[in-house]
């Protein structure tokens, strides 16, 4: 019976792109993902709303800014690709301020999402990285 060995065989392949495709839909993070990444690993400075008044904003010089003025204050977009940055520690060598915000780029490491970072251009982003990317583009005022 060469036509159901072809089935079983078709089967074998199809299962694991399906699988695979699958696992590609529900990576997209939301933004409540992000938004319980945020409370656990930026709140503490950047505050539970994003608004610069955490707990431990008083101690830092210069204070957390406002996370919810981003687009605002970048002529009313919000630059993906300044604030992935940003987050992942790559521009933190341009500033010589004091008390740094800390670089979260091992920590933001992982299976990646496609993101237009602001070009048109799908990047890979890791996945946290992208989930606190869409949280703080949804918390713009
Ligand atoms: C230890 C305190 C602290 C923590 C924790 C912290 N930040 Fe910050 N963050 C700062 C300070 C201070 C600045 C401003 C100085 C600077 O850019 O280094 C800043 C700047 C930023 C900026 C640039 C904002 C702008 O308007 O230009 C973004 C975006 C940001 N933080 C996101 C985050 C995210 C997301 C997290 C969590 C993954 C986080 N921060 C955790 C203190 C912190």
């Amino acid at each position: 019976m060469p036509a159901l060995r072809d089935l079983r065989l078709a089967a074998l392949v199809l299962a694991p792109a399906g699988l695979v495709a699958c696992a590609a839909m529900t990576a997209m993070p939301e933004p409540s993902e992000g938004a319980a990444l945020f409370a656990e690993n930026c709140a503490g400075c950047h505050g539970s709303g994003g608004r610069g008044d955490g707990p431990l904003a008083g101690d830092l010089t210069p204070p957390p800014p406002d996370l919810t003025t981003i687009s605002a204050r970048s002529g009313g977009t919000f630059p993906r690709a300044e604030v992935l940055s940003t987050i992942d520690g790559y521009t933190r060598g341009d500033k010589a301020q004091g008390p740094d915000m800390p670089e979260f780029g091992l920590l933001l490491r992982g299976e990646t999402v496609p993101v237009d970072t602001g070009d048109g251009i799908m990047s890979p982003v890791p996945r946290p990285l992208a989930a606190i990317l869409f949280h703080l583009e949804s918390i713009q005022k």
